[in-house]
């Protein structure tokens, strides 16, 4: 059963605390998404939001940065609360493997995160270094996009690979995901579905988050 990530970039901002109690009551993770204009052409939120997020969250803070230069803001993120966090390999580079024993050090779980036209076999050398891997399944920016379907072979890929070294390697999954594709991506071998528009732009939010966990009540 894969666990559930609302994005919070989908929340109502004008009744934050509502959503934030939605997620405690029905989710597993809060997914805060930070955009920075530069590396992604949108801008999210920041710190303010993070904090007030973090005020009220029962459940674990998993930060996604969409910036430029990932490890400038690290430890910013673990003092505002984050258990997990990824930064992109496209922004991090030839400092991917020192990224990742920073976001460590600070605590907590490291993730890199990749956009769909990169081959994930640049990711394979880290993959003993890190915690989770993010497959972006929309290119990184925007909520509210159209899921790319070649992400099914992204994740059949990465698993295989990290069942290959034995690792316990956690596959998040991020863009266009809803209860119409959850289960395959969870067979495909997604541990974490993260969900912004079709959690929050729902009626009835708690039961989108059941049907993607897979609970038909
Ligand atoms: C996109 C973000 C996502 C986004 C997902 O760059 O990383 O987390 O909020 O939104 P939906 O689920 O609407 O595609
Ligand atoms: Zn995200």
């Amino acid at each position: 059963m894969p666990s559930i990530a609302p994005s919070m970039l989908s929340a109502d901002f004008l009744n934050l605390g509502k959503d934030v109690q939605m997620v405690n009551a029905n989710a597993d993770i809060f997914h805060l998404d930070i955009m920075d204009g530069i590396f992604v052409p949108n801008i999210s939120y920041g710190f303010p939001v993070v904090d007030a997020v973090a005020s009220m969250a029962e459940k674990p803070l998993d930060v996604h940065l969409m910036i430029t230069d990932p490890a400038k803001y690290v430890r910013r993120f673990s003092s505002s609360g984050a258990a997990m966090l990824s930064f992109h390999y496209e922004a991090a580079g030839e400092n991917m493997g020192e990224i990742v024993d920073l976001v460590r050090s600070c605590g907590m779980k490291a993730g890199v995160a990749i956009n769909p036209d990169i081959p994930v076999s640049v990711l394979f050398p880290y993959l003993p270094k890190v915690d989770f891997v993010l497959i972006m399944s929309v290119f990184a920016g925007f909520g509210g996009q159209k899921f790319i379907p070649e992400t099914y072979g992204r994740i059949t890929s990465v698993k295989a690979e990290t069942e290959r070294l034995g690792l316990d390697v956690k596959i998040e999954v991020d863009g266009g995901v809803s209860p119409s594709n959850a289960a395959a991506l969870a067979a495909a071998g997604a541990d974490i579905l993260v969900a912004g528009s079709a959690v929050f732009k729902a009626a009835d939010p708690a039961a989108v988050i059941a049907a993607m966990r897979g609970d038909y009540v």
